[in-house]
């Protein structure tokens, strides 16, 4: 099927040797290679390629032109994360647009598959960045400041890269010519193996945010300055990653702090700086500002205890997304009709989907993950599942298109 034979070509791009996990990080080589892929097989298909003013890819089966049925994902990934995460929703619309041509579906509407860059916040730290810049979530011209971990800006990774960031903002033209847009994406979380499904649709995101912590003190020597004399940032950072756990579970959410960065990080010296980002999600809002609001006043409380200076600043957010109830059930009709059970779930993880949400009918479809590990190399969905969630968009996709 054509599906492994995208997905051969695709597997080795962004990965790394050692750890077998992917660094396909926007901007960079990586992502180019992703993108002359996509580009590639899209032009295999026939499907002509438009980069749009924000980075993002769309190939077009038919003229542009308002109703557009759309689907895809991202290709940029976490540092090490698995092969499916956004990439299996690609390669999946590639699939089910060579299973339309090949039963010489004849779209009454245009389809069109999209490549969403920066989905992963992985570099420039604000997740779905494409999607965001495109629906007016983010102002172009913060965004063309922000800066990765090496102080390069995204305006001067987008030109390295040969692309205009003078261009990014708001694309109410094509937002106007989107009449749905359907993500699928590998399961995050292990609800479908247990109940026997391949795919499952979405219900609805947690709200969920990142909040960056800054805790200053004073570098001094490891061997000779007093215990009662340090400044030392690393202590109120590690009892704020207790206070994170201990607050996700008093209130039913999830908080994670997955990254820091310790200044100037000697082995043998009390740092003057530690860095971390909190990522924080929860049912709902309420729940969700509570455990923000505990850690910070913890946070607070273990800085002050030391001597050490605390910033915190919330670097995305993210509002609850609803999917619309309507496509729901028009897709949970199409796959019923087929004899497909899609069980309807919620998730916690971000989607340039639940962004789009805001503005355009949405849905999303999910794909069985055996162990429910993503974020990992060892994220992994079986080809028999792959190939299930290829046909169960193509249905859907044939249904919203419409036959001529
Ligand atoms: C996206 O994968 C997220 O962090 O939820
Ligand atoms: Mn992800
Ligand atoms: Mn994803």
């Amino acid at each position: 099927m054509i599906f492994a034979e995208l997905w051969r070509e695709l597997e080795s791009l962004g990965r790394d040797p050692g750890t077998g996990g992917y660094r396909r990080y926007s901007w960079t080589a990586a992502d180019a290679q992703c993108r002359a892929w996509f580009t590639r097989q899209a032009d295999n298909l026939g499907l002509a390629v438009e980069p749009d003013h924000n980075g993002n890819l769309w190939a077009w089966w038919g003229r542009r032109r308002p109703g557009a049925v759309v689907t895809g994902s991202h290709l940029d990934s976490v540092p090490d994360g698995g092969g499916y995460d956004g990439a299996l929703g690609v390669a999946s619309a590639l699939a089910a647009v060579a299973e339309l041509k090949d039963k010489n579906f004849d779209p009454e509407r245009a389809v069109a598959i999209a490549v969403m860059t920066e989905e992963e916040g992985a570099r420039f730290r604000v997740p779905c960045l494409g999607s965001r810049l495109m629906t007016g979530a983010v102002d172009p011209e913060t965004a063309r400041g922000l800066t990765d971990d090496d102080g390069v800006t995204l305006a001067e990774a987008m030109t390295a890269a040969g692309a205009d960031a003078s261009l990014l903002g708001p694309d109410e033209d094509l937002l106007a010519d989107i009449g749905v847009f359907v993500e699928l994406h590998v399961e995050q979380g292990r609800a479908l193996a247990p109940l026997g499904a391949a795919v499952g649709i979405a219900k609805g995101i947690w709200p969920h945010g990142r909040w960056r912590l800054d805790f200053g003190g004073r570098a001094d020597h490891a061997g000779t300055a007093r215990l009662a004399d340090r400044k030392d940032p690393m202590l109120p950072y590690a009892r704020t990653v207790l206070a994170a756990r201990r607050a996700a579970a008093d209130s039913g959410g999830l908080a994670t702090i997955g990254k820091v960065i310790a200044e100037p990080g000697g082995a043998n010296g009390v740092s003057s700086a530690v860095t971390a980002w909190l990522d924080a999600r929860a049912p709902d809002e309420d729940r969700l500002e509570k455990t923000v609001t505990t850690v910070r006043s913890a946070s607070m409380r273990y800085s002050a205890e030391c001597g050490v200076t605390l910033s915190v600043r919330q670097e995305s957010y993210t509002p609850p997304v609803h999917f619309d109830q309507g496509l729901r059930d028009r897709i949970d009709g199409v796959l019923a009709a087929a004899g497909i059970a899609a069980p309807v779930l919620p998730t916690g993880a971000g989607h340039d989907a639940g962004i789009l949400a805001a503005r355009i009918p949405t849905a999303m479809l999910f794909v069985r993950n055996p162990t429910g590990v993503s974020h990992s190399p060892a994220e992994h969905a079986d080809l028999a599942d792959c190939e299930a969630g290829v046909r169960a968009l193509a249905l859907i996709l044939e249904d919203l298109a419409g036959r001529r």
